[in-house]
């Protein structure tokens, strides 16, 4: 059996998750253009949720104020509730297009989203075609990730294996409790997803996590300093020899 070599994993720790995201913003931005001047593709997983948000809201200023373009960028999202209608205000294609594309210059064909409509039976074609779409452009470059309670990277739940791809997952108790305020009840939540694995994620020539606040706190410090586990799938990302960790100061008070 081959041992994998683990990585202290790169903390960056800012007075305030506004810094921090406009930090996460530019490193993206730099990437692009960088590309952009060699007339190259740039490919970027991203995430949904709270954390990603002044991300999201630096690269809107980014193109309007300082003209960064997103014509040859290449995106993946992490994940989708299944079921989900994508019309609906709770889908993450809802989500990524009011947060962010469609206040970019975006081509609709460069976005790449987990379809929540699917039927029981076209789920692991899909899936497989997912892993084929990010491998045909090169694979991703930057991946945002935000971290849940329970430890998961996208919906990788505990326990997810380190060479997890996309998959239908179930999704946890306490992940549902923490998206239950958005739906009007843990009642309303999805019981399931379909996310980008482990090893996707592993994949990506780099990582940026996001976490801000308190209640990260503790599972950060886990991430960061506990056993690598499939009970915590974040503990995977000591194996990632670049992921850089953006903390607000609450969020790495545990450390
Ligand atoms: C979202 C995703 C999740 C979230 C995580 C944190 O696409 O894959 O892993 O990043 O649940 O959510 P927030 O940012 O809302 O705390």
């Amino acid at each position: 059996m081959s041992v994998l070599e683990t990585y202290q994993l790169s903390v960056n720790t800012f007075d305030s998750k506004e810094v921090a995201s406009k930090k996460a913003a530019a490193r993206i931005a730099e990437l692009i253009q960088d590309r952009d001047s060699k007339g190259e593709n740039t490919i970027l997983g991203l995430a949904t949720g709270s954390s990603p948000l002044g991300v999201y809201a630096e690269l809107i200023r980014l193109h309007k104020e300082e003209g960064l373009s997103f014509q040859n960028v290449i995106t993946f999202n992490l994940d989708e509730y299944l079921p989900m209608d994508a019309n609906s205000a709770h889908s993450y294609v809802y989500f990524m297009q009011e947060n962010l594309f469609k206040h970019i210059d975006i081509k609709p064909e460069n976005i790449h989203i987990p379809d929540g409509t699917l039927s029981q039976e076209q789920v692991d074609s899909f899936c497989q075609e997912y892993e084929q779409k990010i491998a045909a452009v090169g694979g991703i470059d930057i991946q945002l990730l935000g971290i849940g309670r329970t430890g998961h990277i996208g919906f990788n739940e505990p326990p997810s294996s380190l060479d997890s791809l996309t998959r239908q997952v179930i999704l946890h108790e306490i992940t549902r409790i923490d998206a239950a305020p958005g739906f009007g009840g843990i009642e309303h939540v999805p019981s399931s997803a379909i996310t980008m694995g482990v090893g996707t994620i592993m994949k990506a020539k780099e990582v940026i996590m996001l976490a801000w606040g308190e209640s990260k706190a503790a599972i950060v410090k886990e991430m960061i300093q506990g056993e690598i586990s499939e009970q915590v799938p974040a503990t995977f990302l000591q194996y990632h020899a670049n992921t850089q960790v953006y903390l607000d100061k609450t969020a790495a008070s545990a450390l």
